[in-house]
């Protein structure tokens, strides 16, 4: 057995990728260490094997708490763990510095320390800022770090600490960089099941601005088998953009989820614009397609309705959440629910 030490694995993209290797590999255990934040729920984890699947609750900036959890000589580290939501972070930063930068500072530490075979960045489009409106530019490898929120810079500053761990020290490391994901269990403060959830429940959905910013989006799993291949095939100290070619600006998606769900466009209510709003995201993924032999399968058409048909038939879920914290966090965001 391989074990493999996943951060934020009850998170959204973290826990599609345990289900993920769980399910297409025979030889790889996981430890799955998350501090479990408002963003990261048990429920996620459910039927997972327990012979190949080890839950530890503990923080990422907790040095002696890590170090505990990370087995000798594990395969690899895959930190997923962080603050996720731009919104939250043009809030407040200050969470967003802790777990984004000294949490993968710890965990570098952690995994020399533990003489850990590769550690695998989970990165973002984000750190590379905003392209110009309907322009044929794309975000390449070599684009350079441009931050826009404090989500954003809080990535790229992470990124920085694991380039030097490697310059440094020589510890084997590598960065994905993917576009925005979309698939079951995403937490309904991010655009595709905020409005799934709204929609479904004949409640305003707020679009930002003119709704004409774009993002380039992609199924989850697609994003969670390139991060598999980028540890098994990637290179060491590389960088790896991960996208599916799929641009579509805000106002389609949400049109075409209310059409989906068989609901009226007059739900659709535009609002302010997010502060710094970066007006467009594309990335070009041939170096991850040629060197990591790695394609997106699953169709934007085929990934949009299997995510709205998860989130149908997983009502409960989404009203635990919305039965919670949640109410206070939309309530300072957009007003009242309905
Ligand atoms: P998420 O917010 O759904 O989950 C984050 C997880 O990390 C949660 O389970 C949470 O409990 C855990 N966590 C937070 N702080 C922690 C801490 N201090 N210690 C331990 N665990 C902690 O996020 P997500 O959307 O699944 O994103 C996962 C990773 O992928 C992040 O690093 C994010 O930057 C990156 N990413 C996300 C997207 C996207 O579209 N969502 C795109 C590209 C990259
Ligand atoms: P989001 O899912 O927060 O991802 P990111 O900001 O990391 O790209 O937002 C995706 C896009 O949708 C972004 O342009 C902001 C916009 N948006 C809205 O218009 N309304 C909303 O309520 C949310 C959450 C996002």
């Amino acid at each position: 057995m391989r074990t493999i030490f996943v951060t934020g694995g009850a998170g959204f993209i973290g826990s599609a990728f345990i289900h993920l290797i769980l399910e297409t590999t025979t030889d790889v255990e996981i430890v799955d260490f998350d501090a479990l934040t408002y963003a990261g729920n048990p429920e996620n984890l459910k039927g997972l094997d327990p012979a190949r699947h080890r839950f530890v609750k503990g923080d990422i900036c907790d040095k002696a708490a890590v170090l505990d959890a990370l087995p000798d000589g594990a395969e690899a580290v895959f930190n997923f763990a962080a603050e996720s939501h731009v919104d939250r972070s043009i809030s407040s930063a200050g969470e967003f510095v802790l777990t984004n930068v000294l949490g993968t500072q710890v965990l570098l530490d952690a995994a020399r320390a533990k003489k850990v075979k590769r550690f695998v960045q989970i990165s973002t489009d984000e750190v590379m800022g905003s392209l110009p409106d309907d322009s044929n530019l794309y975000f390449t490898e070599l684009s350079p770090l441009k931050p826009n929120s404090p989500y954003a810079a809080s990535k790229a500053a992470a990124e920085h600490f694991v380039r030097a761990a490697r310059e440094t020290f020589g510890l084997d490391t590598v960065i994905t960089r993917c576009g925005n994901n979309y698939g079951p269990r995403q937490f309904p403060e991010k655009l595709i099941p905020l409005m799934i959830a709204n929609a479904m429940n004949d409640e305003p959905l707020p679009v930002y601005g003119d709704g004409r910013n774009v993002r380039d989006w992609i199924y989850v799993e697609d994003h969670a088998r390139a991060i598999w291949l980028a540890c098994e095939r990637g290179r060491a100290g590389e960088i790896y953009n991960i996208g599916a070619r799929n641009e579509q600006y805000n106002i389609d998606v949400v049109k075409t989820i209310l059409d989906i769900l068989g609901k009226p466009h007059s739900l659709i209510k535009f609002v302010a614009d997010r502060l710094g709003h970066d007006r467009r995201y594309a990335i070009e993924a041939d170096k991850t397609e040629n060197e990591l032999g790695w394609r997106p399968l699953t169709s934007w058409e085929d990934g949009l309705r299997r995510t709205i048909d998860w989130y149908r038939e997983n009502q409960a879920w989404v009203d635990h959440i919305r039965n919670g914290a949640y109410r206070d966090y939309y309530r300072k965001m957009y007003g009242e629910l309905s």
